[in-house]
């Protein structure tokens, strides 16, 4: 077997489609008001796509991005792993739509279905083909078209969600203390009952019915959600700094999945992290699930707040239930 050497990622790339919505738009469409969004989400706005864009659109452009500002031919990459709740189809994968798309012609790939935590899922897939050897140029992309399974006349969902994508690459680090550390993941199918989309599955196969049902949309119990992810980013983001030995006045960024800004206030604040160390950007993008990272990420570099060295500290919760951290020396 390969000696294990560690994984970093080394290349950003983002893209959100430019149509943008505010909370003054939802309001002349449906019974809700900018006052209830921002205080109870801190969402002032979101990204849509036109109608009839696939999410493997956001995610060729976000990986065009990424190739772009790396300097890298699309042959170059070895593996392409999308994580996403809105595939273009069921099948075929949207990592295959989207090699196509780029002409990566040397790349194999497959996606990830983990919901709000398909980005830290799917990085730390990727990174154990670094890890291993077996790769040496691996893509991990978020990429998520929520408009396309939200329902605009349920107030409760439509004002959460927004499409955007992210990607990045992940190569072997040539200095061991950089990179991805560590990743901490969980899984509990007790919760499925309170996030899910019914329809078209094979336990619902679409029908009249299944679409008169409206089991074609997100549906969310909101609150046994919320307080789930209150608990359990807490609980994970605490258990893998612990077993690195870490405590939070140690981390330089934390970086959580943007789903509802009073979840990401608790977590930091049970870690008792100042909101200087916490990257937010729900206000102008919403919940775009498995880009929400990512997206954040790029904002975090184009702020300055993210630098060469730093420890950064990722975590998720999500549909499923899914719960995921990754800890990461920051490399570039
Ligand atoms: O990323 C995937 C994981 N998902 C999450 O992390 C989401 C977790 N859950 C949440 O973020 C919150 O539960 C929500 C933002 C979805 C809802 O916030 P909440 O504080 O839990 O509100 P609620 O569901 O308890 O609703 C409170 C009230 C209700 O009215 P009544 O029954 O008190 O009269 C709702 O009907 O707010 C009403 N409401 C709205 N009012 C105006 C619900 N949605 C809206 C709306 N505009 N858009």
């Amino acid at each position: 077997m390969s000696q294990k050497r560690r994984a970093m990622i080394s290349a950003l790339g983002r893209f959100v489609p430019p149509k943008v919505v505010t909370n003054d738009d939802l309001a002349k469409v449906i019974d809700t008001n900018n006052e209830w969004i921002l205080d109870r989400t801190g969402i002032s706005e979101r990204h849509v796509v036109e109608p009839g864009t696939p999410t493997s659109e956001l995610a060729a452009q976000a990986l065009g991005d990424l190739l772009q500002k790396k300097g890298m031919e699309p042959d170059e990459i070895e593996l392409i792993i999308v994580a996403t709740v809105t595939p273009d189809m069921f099948f075929p994968a949207t990592a295959c739509i989207v090699q196509n798309k780029v002409r990566a012609t040397r790349a194999w790939g497959f996606d990830v279905s983990a919901a709000c935590s398909g980005f830290l899922y799917a990085l730390t897939v990727g990174t154990q083909f670094i890890q291993s050897g077996a790769h040496s140029k691996v893509v991990v992309i978020g990429a998520d078209v929520m408009s396309s399974i939200v329902d605009y006349q349920d107030r409760t969902t439509c004002v959460l969600f927004g499409d955007g994508a992210g990607a990045v690459l992940l190569e072997p680090s040539d200095n061991d203390a950089f990179g991805i550390l560590d990743f901490k993941h969980e899984i509990d199918g007790s919760g499925a009952q309170f996030l899910y989309m019914p329809g078209g599955g094979s336990l619902n196969p679409s029908s009249h019915e299944t679409v008169e049902k409206k089991m074609h949309y997100v549906h969310q119990d909101g609150q046994p959600v919320f307080k789930y992810a209150v608990r359990k980013m807490g609980e994970v983001s605490r258990a893998i700094l612990e077993r690195n030995g870490y405590s939070g006045d140690d981390i330089d960024l934390f970086i959580a999945h943007q789903a509802n800004l009073r979840i990401i206030n608790a977590a930091s604040e049970k870690l008792g992290l100042p909101a200087s160390k916490v990257v937010k950007n729900i206000n102008k993008f919403g919940n775009t699930t498995a880009a929400t990272i990512p997206l954040a990420i790029g904002d975090a570099v184009d702020d300055g707040r993210l630098k060469k060295g730093n420890l950064v500290l990722f975590a998720a919760v999500g549909a499923g239930y899914t719960v995921g951290s990754v800890l990461s020396r920051w490399a570039f």
